[in-house]
């Protein structure tokens, strides 16, 4: 059957369709050895030979994506030489070395997303992208409008001031209550600082959202791969706020970020665990 190219190679998980179509038109795609610039070529993928920059794509380690609902006291890290539990322990089955993207502190929990794409990860970690995140928080008694509009405008931390935040009412109990909070940094306990700086210390903290991905009825311990839905609006953000960057930096007088080629995975780091 015959698949457009920038689907073929999308298809391995090697980049988005977006990027794809930009190798294509970059001209660092081969079929059967010769360049192919044109985007609507269509191939089928049983029968040809496709290379980026020289190598068959099926010869790429692919990237896999997973996401775990962390449980409450355990580690975000992948061994712990305290000896607690950590978020490897939940991976059983997974041959592939995956990383953990973030961090969440031991008695949160939530969604965490694990991925052998270093160069993705890095992005999605980088303070200066941005990428939101969204915390279901318990917290002693109930908030303020004033106290809900002073999170959301920022508060003064000991590391400085946050950056702007959403902060959604869930329910109302007779001792506590429950909130949304949403931020775009990711300072240490961060969300556990800002609200014990309004005087409202969070008892429990589960991570719901992150970019794109949401944890859904993920049940606690348990992992899922990204679909590939998924993985495409992961690596999308991801490109998406690379390109912003760079244009900011080129708009600034000051010297251009090296930008690693997106591709690969190093099968060098795809040992077995
Ligand atoms: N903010 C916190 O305070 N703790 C977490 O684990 C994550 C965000």
């Amino acid at each position: 059957m015959e698949i457009r190219l920038q689907k073929v190679i999308a298809g391995t998980g090697l980049a988005s369709r977006r990027k794809a179509e930009e190798w294509i038109a970059a001209g660092r795609v081969t079929v059967n050895g010769k360049v192919v610039t044109e985007l609507g070529t269509k191939v089928d993928p049983e029968h040809v030979h496709i290379k980026v920059d020289g190598k068959h794509i099926s010869s790429a380690q692919p990237y896999v994506y997973l996401l775990l609902n962390k449980p409450k006291n355990v580690m975000s890290t992948l061994n712990d030489p305290g000896g607690r539990p950590t978020v490897k322990d939940y991976l059983r089955g997974i041959s592939v070395r995956v990383f953990p993207v973030g961090r969440l502190d031991f008695d949160s929990e939530g969604l965490m997303l694990l991925t052998n794409h270093g160069d993705l990860a890095q992005t999605l970690l980088h303070p200066r992208y941005h990428v939101p995140k969204t915390y279901l928080i318990k917290i002693k008694q109930v908030l303020t409008e004033e106290q809900i509009r002073q999170l959301e405008q920022g508060v003064e931390l000991e590391d400085g001031m946050t950056g702007p935040a959403v902060v959604k009412k869930v329910k109302k109990a007779k001792l506590n209550s429950w909130l949304e909070i949403t931020i775009r940094e990711g300072r240490q306990h961060q969300v556990k600082r800002m609200l014990e700086s309004v005087g409202h210390p969070v008892l429990k903290l589960t991570r719901i959202k992150m970019g794109p991905l949401s944890l859904g009825d993920l049940g606690s311990g348990e992992f899922r791969y990204l679909t590939d839905r998924e993985a495409n609006a992961l690596r999308e953000l991801a490109e998406q706020k690379q390109a912003s960057a760079e244009n900011t930096a080129q708009q600034a007088p000051k010297p251009k970020r090296r930008v690693s080629r997106a591709g690969w995975a190093r099968s060098k780091k795809a040992k077995v665990v």
